[in-house]
């Protein structure tokens, strides 16, 4: 018989980059939803203040604060390993740690773009390899990782290396999928468009941006349903990422493209 663990028992969760944004918003979710929390990210203090929120969420559960840099990639193994011990089992690994810190190309930022690509490439391939080696050994587990609507094309200016990583990562899990067609294991990629975050909290007259309690719902309503890929959130990101698909460079520029 199989080990399966059935996608209604994702008990034990990590996630990378809970200290903000996304991650602190989905781990607040699942724990109201009785799940066990990994909480991975470089600033322990934003950790220990969403530990004292999720256990006031839910009292029942465990969590487990990981004072993690992506970019320390021994670190990966080690944590996600220390993680499965601690809990006997790992039943779903959220990769979503990342930034955008890009810059036009031949402007003099390469260290900045050098960062976003390893932080949000290069780490996610650690991620993933650290994920993946766990489920492999149990036979069971769910992958999920964060890229953007933004993979969905080239974009010019700040957003360059930015969507460039993004879109690595969208083919990475794409290819993760092919390896997996016959195996237990479920793999997830997410595409949101703007949610209210950090990361884009200084930008101007964004449209459609959602607000980050209903935009982070939307993201773990498509994590639980386990589909392959997901468009977030709700129905106008699918329906803007199938317009963006199609629209000429000049017209995707003015549209938001930088
Ligand atoms: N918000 C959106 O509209 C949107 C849209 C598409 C995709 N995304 C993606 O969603 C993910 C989360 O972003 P967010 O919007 O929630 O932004 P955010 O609030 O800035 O959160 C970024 C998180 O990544 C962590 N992080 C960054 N560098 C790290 C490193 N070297 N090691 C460990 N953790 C690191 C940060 O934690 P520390 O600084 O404490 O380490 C923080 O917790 C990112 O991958 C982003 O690209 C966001």
């Amino acid at each position: 018989m199989s080990n399966y663990v059935s996608k209604s028992v994702r008990k034990n969760i990590l996630i990378t980059g809970a200290s903000s944004g996304l991650g602190y918003e989905m781990a607040r979710q699942f724990a109201a939803m009785g799940r066990n929390l990994a909480i991975c990210a470089r600033r322990e203090d934003q950790l220990l203040a969403l530990k004292t929120e999720l256990d006031a969420i839910n009292p029942d559960i465990d969590v487990l604060i990981k004072p993690l840099d992506v970019l320390d990639y021994d670190a990966v193994e080690r944590v996600f390993n220390e993680v499965k011990a601690y809990f006997g089992q790992l039943d779903r690994v959220i990769v979503n740690a990342g930034m955008g810190k890009g810059q036009a190309l031949g402007k003099g930022y390469f260290h900045a773009n050098r960062q976003t690509a390893e932080t949000n490439f290069v780490a996610a391939i650690a991620q993933c390899d650290a994920a993946m080696a766990i489920f492999r050994e149990q036979n069971a587990g769910h992958l999920v990782a964060v890229s953007s609507l933004a993979a969905l094309r080239g974009m010019s200016g700040t957003t360059m290396v930015y969507s460039a990583t993004k879109a690595g990562v969208a083919v990475l899990m794409e290819g993760l999928q092919m390896d997996l067609l016959d195996s237990p294991i479920k793999v997830t990629t997410l595409f949101p468009g703007y949610i209210l975050t950090d990361i884009n909290r200084d930008m101007k007259n964004v449209m459609f941006r959602a607000d980050l309690q209903s935009g982070t719902r939307s993201i773990v309503k498509a994590i639980e349903r386990e589909k392959p890929k997901a468009y977030v959130p709700g129905i106008t990101w699918w329906l803007l990422g199938h317009i963006m698909r199609r629209l000429p460079l000049r017209i995707l520029k003015k549209a938001g493209g930088q």
